[in-house]
């Protein structure tokens, strides 16, 4: 079994999409087997999209990710990783497949909607940006 940890962004929570994604994530196999709300400080966001300080869209994104709450998880199934990266769709909406949550609720590239672990060591490391061990239910 594998982890992968998912978070709903600021944009869908304000839009009233949290109830929806999640039942998306229950529907596609993935069990949630951890969950919490939180509005990131800056340097948590900062320090959680680490890999992307460079990038011409870093502030903006920190702007985003601070903008509101967001709620965080973790998911458990056989193949976690890439079947949630394949049930948000692609980064931008535009490109992000029928029946996606990104095609569903995006609105654009910044602002949309979740985040996924895109492989086995990130998906570890972020889990452990929010969770301990003893956070994580068997289910
Ligand atoms: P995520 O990390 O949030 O799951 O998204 P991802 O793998 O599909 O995309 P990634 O390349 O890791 O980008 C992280 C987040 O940065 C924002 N972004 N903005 N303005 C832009 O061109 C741009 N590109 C990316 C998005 O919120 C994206 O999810
Ligand atoms: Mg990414």
């Amino acid at each position: 079994m594998e982890l992968t940890l998912s978070i709903v962004k600021p944009d869908a929570l304000r839009n009233g999409h949290l109830g929806p994604i999640l039942g998306m994530i229950e529907e596609a196999g993935l069990k949630l087997v951890a969950l919490r709300m939180l509005h990131l400080t800056r340097p948590q966001a900062e320090g959680f999209y680490a890999v992307h300080r460079e990038r011409p869209f870093f502030s903006s994104l920190v702007d985003f990710m601070t903008s509101g709450p967001c709620v965080v998880s973790v998911l458990q199934a056989d193949d976690a990783i890439g079947r949630y990266r394949k049930l948000m769709g692609a980064t931008d909406p535009a490109q992000a497949d029928e029946g996606t949550i990104r095609k569903r609720f995006a609105s654009d590239i910044e602002k949309n909607a979740v985040h996924g672990s895109d492989a086995p060591e990130t998906a570890r490391t972020e889990v452990a940006y929010f969770f301990r061990e003893l956070d994580l239910v068997e289910r």
